[in-house]
């Protein structure tokens, strides 16, 4: 009998033992329910691409929650709505759907579901003003468009906006099947959708219970009493209580134990109550302690409950804290000491205490610190006990995070000062976290504080000694390192004594150190500034993508969302755990036993070549194997597939696999190490200065290095394969379709024409899915082929960032001598490119020409180096070889101008090649006087004289940008006689970019017809052979000179039909044509021939501002000019533009890529700790600007290419963090013209290290 009941979009659903301990909400909407507007990427609550609104039971408010950590056994009574269901094509579509479409908030659209429904589930529990809505989306990414769009189409629904959106709630008005009237779902218990009967429900011991199909017992309890029945009954070995069920996304869970108790319904865990103490139930949600604390927090000794819920608001995000508990986040902790739980921190530092329960009478009261210690096993925490803490108590918290939100803290602190009148400590708490396993309290330092005068310099200067010496902390990879840490505890500490230190006590300039920089960003505001050209029209546009309000409603299909086919299967690659090693025997016969386990396969079982790169050509000049072929050469190398009937079957049975190596050398994986090693290196090309000078005032030397990205598109590497007649059906999320059909050909030995591959469109791209996705479309078709069944291969997100190359890594070394202007009057530069452990797509291919970016280079002797390191074959992330090449250009200026004491943009200008980039100076008067630089500089200037703790920098850099790369594609385009519709089939690939829109502007254009008009088809290897990858910026061009050439082939033979008539409408014309014979199908051929050549220039000033204790940061405000040529539609292109510099942003700022430097394995694989920016990192106030009257050739209809050129214009952030870093500096002593080598990215952690704060400078007066 099926046991869980619950609801999904009005339709009721249950489930029982058909389901595994692993199954959760998501899988069981896509996969049951075949709702696959939802969308997934990481499945651990760091992405929003899974978030569905949820109603938990009677009378309780509806919430966005992460249904890919939701056991969909915890769904009893919820009421659970999807994209589906808000808004369709059927139904209309949702007013939030349509908002963030019109506002051009999709782009790739993948994550576009998840974003709506996190809105309309904030938008289901209160009114929201705009900076509340903006403050709510730490839980969501966008990889696309940079979240300005999306905010400002949410601020539309805001109380406070301009000309408020009001909701129609049609969910609200629904009728209640019994009554007729308004359904609250409140006092329901007998209407059907909600109550299950006891008759549904497995007995075991009086305890409802289901067996789930992989031998798991589920019981759902209602007491505290039940849980210790089914203890006593089946022991505390293995069990888990389950409670929000989002632990895992902290620590992953592979398997789950073999009782899973669901307490959600235990009523004793939940609610609060009062006697001295407040008790919250430890089973409340976070959620609920913030509205219970927000209740309490007017009682005079609970005030304090404030600084508590300002902490609470930044653990995780808000779905998250809809479902995680207070109790599940403390036994996080008391499992691994060394989780920064902020709930922890913040109950030690009010003195909370915690109720534990033993046995059903027995229980205890244990203070935090004993709880650390607390052997858990069969024990459950009741409640917690919150103090009543007077006035006199001061009490601060701080968590420092690597980006504005949602992301666990690097270091977190509480303070807790009892004063008396005379501001004398009585007693005080002072708690850390994110410093070891051991140092949660600084005991010696608040036995000195006791006694003393808390505000004056002796007590802090003494304090801050005594802290220094006691605080233990140790190196905990990927945490930032030990000195790092030291220092921001230090800092807060510091800062916490200034945040409550009288006012009229601090010197004024050190009052900036006491405010929290993220708390004084306002909402957020942008400009975007072009010219559009009616008379041109539909070209020159502005309007959204033409899918942007399917994407929007969940509507589009990805390649994940083929329906769940007969007999599937799914496939992982099993990964090398050594770097370097041979391969001395496979056993998979463990994995092969587990049940539902089909097969294993290595490289001796494909029948072809073992390779997935294309046939060699110069960007693939090298053969890279599918599968280990006994060597391996970096860590988590693919060595084998494994073929399982479910997902998280093959995950799991991926790592029961033994592999034995022999032979196991340590990696060289750090380019700067590999370079002094000459068998790694080989010239790759080189310029030789023309013309150096004489003038030489000073000579500098200098040394940089930058690492890798992560690509990271929302929809990961997928591929879809059937068996089909001919041969195989392939359905991957790839943008180079021609060379997943040659990889699978080749792979096989099957003929190329009995390899159908067919791509719709893609959720991301960046690169990642040019010659990447190939190995994983080559793995599921070899297990298709294999086993005669269809295959589905989902890369998990780990597996992605381990076992896949990313942006190269560069070092560069120089030496130049420069005139007193900051002239480069020659230089010797070398850059040297980390390839990974094969020589591949070499950037050095695609930006060798800019490594002088905008600046003369008659003095440049130039080298490009390639180097080979024991990591995966690095590739190609958006703008390769440009970002790296122009931050490399643009650091040397900003070094000149240090180290000379120069204005740097004046060093730039000196140095500005005027007659070969003549546009730049042009660009720069526009930018200079729109962005009231002058005036600017001057504020920045007087902001940092005012202010010792909070620094701000001002600066700018430059641009070139040229298109490469190679072009062949195919245009089909027919015309349909009835109603004169066309239909356009093309080589390239839409994965946000608005390829199709374009495609389709240009079209009605030179038809003269309506883009409505006009669709664009899939994209697939029978209609599209042979097509080149998309990528490189190009490929929407070449596309519209294929369009266009389909149109003139098309005018030219409706041309004698059209003189017949007498100004026939469209239909006319093509149905006289159709009856005279007229092929109505053409096809228009593109190729290298046709390639442009421009140049795309564009500047950027930024403006940031730094907490020189933290390192935290806001972007106060950006103005980006670009040269777009006269775009195809402007409105597209101001989203590529904003998408591409926060990609940059990401880079030089929050993205780090961290490695064990002993076996090299990558340590920073999944969301938890791969930090992307979210909307609360973009540029506070964010202008755009198209460089006005620009054309680039006729051919491509005077447009330039926007996806990649402002991705390398984001190093201007971490110029203008040096800035404020150096301002810093100067106070403590260090002459601004003393260069400090800083290598990306600009964390906070290196931030605050890097300001050299001198303890004895941390003073209140
Ligand atoms: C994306 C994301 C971001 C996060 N960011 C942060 C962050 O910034 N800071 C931070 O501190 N935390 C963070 N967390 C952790 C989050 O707070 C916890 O996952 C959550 O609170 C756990 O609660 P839960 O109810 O989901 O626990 P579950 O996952 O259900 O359970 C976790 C553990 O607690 C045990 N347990 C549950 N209830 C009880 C009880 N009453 N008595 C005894 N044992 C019990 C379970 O047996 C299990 O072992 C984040 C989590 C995610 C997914
Ligand atoms: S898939 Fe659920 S949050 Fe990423
Ligand atoms: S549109 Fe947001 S990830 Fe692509």
């Amino acid at each position: 009998m099926d046991p869980i009941k619950f609801q999904v979009n009005g339709i009721q659903c249950s489930v029982g033992s058909e389901v595994s301990s692993t199954t959760t909400l998501l899988d069981y909407l896509r996969n049951i329910l075949e709702l696959r507007g939802t969308k997934y990427m990481c499945l651990e609550g760091g992405c929003g691409a899974c978030i569905v609104t949820a109603t938990k039971g009677h009378g309780e408010v509806p919430q966005g929650v992460n249904s890919c950590m939701v056991s969909v056994t915890s769904c009893q009574d919820w009421d659970i709505t999807t994209i589906e269901k808000i808004g369709n094509r059927l139904e209309g579509y949702h007013p939030l759907q349509k908002t963030l479409a019109e506002q051009n908030g999709s782009q790739c659209g993948y994550c576009s579901p998840g974003w709506v429904m996190a809105m309309y589930s904030l938008l289901k529990t209160k009114q929201m003003t705009m900076l509340e809505i903006e403050q709510s989306f730490g839980s969501n990414i966008c990889r696309c468009t940079g979240y300005r769009p999306i905010l400002e189409a949410f601020k539309k629904f805001a109380s406070d906006a301009p000309d408020p959106h009001i909701l129609p709630d049609i969910e609200d008005l629904k009728l209640c099947d019994k009554t007729g009237e308004i359904c609250l779902k409140r006092n329901c218990e007998d209407s059907d959708w909600c109550f299950v009967s006891d008759s549904d429900m497995h007995d075991v011991n009086g305890i409802k219970s289901i067996k789930l199909c992989d031998d798991r017992y589920w019981y759902r309890v209602e007491t505290i009493k039940d849980i210790f029945a089914i203890w006593r009954a089946s022991g505390d070995q293995s069990y888990m209580l389950v409670a929000g069920n989002t632990g895992k996304g902290a620590f992953p869970i592979l398997e789950y134990p073999k009782v899973l108790i669901d307490i959600s319904g235990v009523s004793e865990l939940k609610g609060y109550s009062i006697d001295q103490n407040l008790i919250i139930g430890a089973g409340n949600t976070l959620t609920e302690a913030i509205n219970f604390f927000t209740a309490m927090s007017t009682h005079e000794d609970f005030e304090y409950l404030n600084v508590l819920n300002d902490h609470i608001k930044q653990v995780a995000h808000i779905p998250v804290r809809n479902l995680g508990t207070v109790a599940g986040n403390l036994m996080l902790k008391n499992k691994s000491n060394g989780f920064p739980s902020d709930i922890y921190l913040i109950f030690e530092t009010v003195g909370a205490q915690l109720t534990i329960v033993s046995a059903p009478d027995d229980s205890k009261i244990i203070t935090m610190q004993d709880f650390l210690k607390e052997d858990m096993t069969g024990k459950i925490i009741l409640n917690i006990l919150l103090p009543p803490l007077n006035a006199s108590h001061k009490i601060t918290t701080y968590k420092i995070m690597p980006r504005s939100q949602s992301a666990h803290a690097i270091v977190h602190a509480g303070f807790n000062y009892k004063l008396n009148e005379a501001g004398v400590v009585v007693d005080s708490r002072i708690v850390y976290g994110g410093l070891s396993q051991v140092f949660t309290r600084a005991w010696k330092t608040e036995a000195y504080l006791r006694g003393k005068a808390l505000f004056r310099n002796e007590t802090l200067q003494g304090a801050l000694k005594v802290l220094n010496a006691e605080l233990v902390v140790t190196e905990a990879l990927p945490a930032p390192p030990v000195e790092y840490r030291r220092q921001i505890a230090l800092s807060l500490f510091y800062k916490g004594l200034l945040s409550v230190c009288p006012q009229k006590i601090l010197k004024s300039r050190y009052y900036s150190g006491a405010i929290k920089i993220h708390e004084t960003r306002p909402v957020s505001d942008g400009k975007q500034v072009f010219t559009t050209n009616p008379t041109v029209w539909p070209l020159n546009k502005p309007f959204p993508k033409l899918d942007a309000l399917i994407q929007c409603a969940g509507e589009t299909k990805y390649t994940e969302d083929v329906p769940s086919l007969p007999g599937e299967v799914y496939a992982v690659f099993v990964l090398s755990t050594v770097a370097r090693g041979k391969i001395d025997s496979i056993d998979a016969s463990k994995a092969l036993r587990q049940n539902g386990v089909i097969a294993f396969y290595s490289v001796a079982d494909i029948p072809g070549q073992n390779t997935f790169t294309p046939p060699i050509s110069i960007v693939h000049p090298k053969n890279e194997e599918l599968l280990c072929d006994g060597e391996v050469k970096f860590f988590n190398q693919p060595i084998g597939i494994i073929v399982a009937e479910s997902q998280k079957l093959a995950e799991k049975a991926a790592t029961m696999v033994e592999v034995k190596y022999i032979n196991v050398k340590a990696p060289e994986i750090d380019i700067r190490e590999a370079i002094t090693d000459s068998a790694k290196v080989t010239l790759a090309g080189s310029f030789e200065a023309t013309k150096v000078g004489s003038d030489v005032f000073k000579i500098i030397k200098g040394a940089n290095t930058i690492y890798g990205q992560y690509n990271f598109p929302m929809e990961t590497l997928v591929c879809v394969t059937l068996p089909t007649e001919e041969g195989l059906l392939v359905y991957p999320s790839s943008q180079f379709i021609d060379s997943v059909q040659r990889t699978i050909s080749r792979l096989l030995n099957l003929e190329q024409n009995r390899v159908d591959v067919f791509v719709r469109r893609l959720g991301g791209g960046f690169g990642f899915k040019i010659s990447r996705a190939t190995q994983v479309c080559g793995a599921c078709s070899l297990v298709a082929f294999k086993l005669n069944r269809p295959c589905r291969f989902i890369q998990p997100l780990t597996h992605n960032m381990r076992a896949i190359g990313k942006r190269t890594p560069c070092a560069s070394n120089f030496e130049m001598g420069v005139n007193a202007k900051g002239e480069i009057q020659y230089i010797n530069h070398d850059l040297y490119d980390d390839n990974g452990y094969i020589y591949n797509e070499p950037i050095v291919d695609f930006g060798i020409e800019l490594y002088s970016n905008v600046f003369k280079n008659q003095a440049w002797t130039h080298k490009s180096y390639n180097t080979v390191t024991d990591t995966p074959s690095n590739s190609w992330v958006r703008s390769p070889g440009s970002v790296e090449h122009i931050a490399m250009a643009e650091n040397i200026m900003e070094q000149i101008a240090y180290e000379l004491n120069l204005d740097p943009l004046e060093v730039r200008l000196s140095n500005l090649d005027r007659e070969k980039h003549s546009s730049i100076q042009e660009m720069l008067n526009t930018l200079k006087s729109e962005s009231q630089y002058d005036e600017r500089k001057v504020a920045v200037d007087q902001f940092n004289s005012e202010n010792r703790w909070k620094k701000r920098g001002l600066r700018y850099s430059f641009l070139r940008w040229s298109p490469v790369g190679p072009i062949y594609f195919n245009v089909t385009m027919s015309v349909f006689r009835d109603d004169g519709t066309v239909a356009i089939t093309h080589g390239g690939v839409e994965m946000g970019q608005g390829i199709n829109t374009k495609a389709i502007q240009i079209c009605a254009y030179l038809l003269k017809i309506p883009v409505e008009k006009i669709i664009i088809k899939p994209n697939d290897t029978m209609i599209a052979p042979n097509s080149c990858f998309t990528g490189g910026s190009i490929t929407s061009h070449n596309i519209g000179i294929g369009v266009r050439r389909c149109c003139e082939q098309l005018l030219a033979r409706l041309e004698p039909v059209r003189s017949k008539l007498n100004d026939p409408t469209w239909e006319e014309l093509i149905q006289a044509a159709y009856e005279s014979d007229i092929d109505l199908q053409v096809n228009g051929f593109v190729n290298t021939a046709d390639f442009q050549a421009y140049d795309v220039y564009g500047i950027t000033l930024a403006e940031v501002e730094i907490d020189v204790l933290t390192g935290e940061w806001e972007i106060i405000r950006v103005d980006l000019i670009e040269d777009v040529g006269r775009s195809i539609n402007p409105e597209l292109d101001v989203g590529q533009v904003e998408g591409a510099f926060i990609f940059g942003v990401g880079y030089w700022t929050t993205e780090r890529l961290v490695y064990d430097k002993s076996n090299g394995e990558l340590l920073t694989d999944r969301t938890w700790d791969y930090w992307l920016p979210q909307a609360r990192d973009i540029p506070q106030d964010f202008r755009i600007y198209f460089r006005q009257g620009s054309f680039s050739t006729d051919v491509i209809l005077g447009a330039k290419g926007t996806g990649e050129p402002a991705t390398c214009m984001g190093i201007v952030i971490p110029f203008a963090m040096r800035a404020a870093i150096a301002a810093a500096r100067e106070e403590a002593g260090i002459p601004k013209t003393q260069w400090f080598q800083i290598d990306g990215p600009y964390t906070v952690d290196k931030i605050a290290y890097f300001c050299k704060n001198k303890l004895e400078d941390f003073k209140f007066y």
